[in-house]
Formats: C-alpha cells, structure tokens, sequence
C-alpha cells in the first residue's frame, strides 16, 4: 500500500456483513470497522448521547438484525453506512467517521484530522 500512513487494522475477512466489528485505537482514542452491504465503515467508537463506547460486548456493534448499529447503554440506532443516529436520545446526530479502505484482502485505517 502507498500510503506509508496507513494503519493496518485487520484481514478483510474478519469482517462479515452485519456481524462483528474489529476495534482499533487511534492514540487514544478507541475506534472500531464494521461491514454493512459488502463495504467496510469506520468509527470513532463514541456515542453521540454520551461519550461512551458503543458495544456491549466486545466487537459487538449491530443491533440483532444486522442492519443498524447500535449504543448498548441507551439503545441510540445508527445507520452503519453513515453513522446517522436514527432513534434513541442522540437522534439527528451522527458517530464521527473515520477513512478507512480494503486493499489486497487488509483493511486500513487512513489518518485524517479529526473533527470534534
Ligand atoms: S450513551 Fe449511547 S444512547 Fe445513551
């Protein structure tokens, strides 16, 4: 890969779609890749309700069905492909996203500046 920036996180395989998520670090912030509908997100691993992590189990991060992402205090729902917040106190909010790619079977994280 070129971009000698790049953070290697994890083999693309350990991501399936609507299934766990892989948690990284960026310094020290937590941060975690999912797969939804076959492309790769990431996200600061923050709540937008409160600034906790959001699985509840490690790596745990898309409510039963598979289809949104959820906060395992409160039960906020994200939109996996857009970190919106769809329901739960933080609605109209959305998770911070992060610049990830899959290259060559790895996933990657790119660092950009952070928004806060
Ligand atoms: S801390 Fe996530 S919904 Fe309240």
């Amino acid at each position: 890969m070129a971009d000698t920036a790049a953070q290697l996180i994890c083999d693309a395989d350990a991501l399936q779609n609507g299934g766990r998520g892989v948690r990284f670090s960026i310094g020290e912030e937590a941060a975690f890749v999912i797969r939804h509908d076959g492309v790769v997100y990431g996200y600061l691993n923050r709540c937008r309700h409160v600034p906790i992590e959001l699985d509840w189990q490690d790596g745990r991060f898309f409510d039963s069905s598979g289809d949104y992402l959820v906060c395992s205090m409160h039960g906020a729902l994200y939109l996996p492909h857009n970190g919106y917040c769809i329901a739960g106190p933080c609605g109209g909010q959305a998770l911070q996203a992060l610049t990830v790619a899959e290259r060559d079977g790895r996933i990657y994280y790119l660092p950009q500046p952070l928004a806060r």
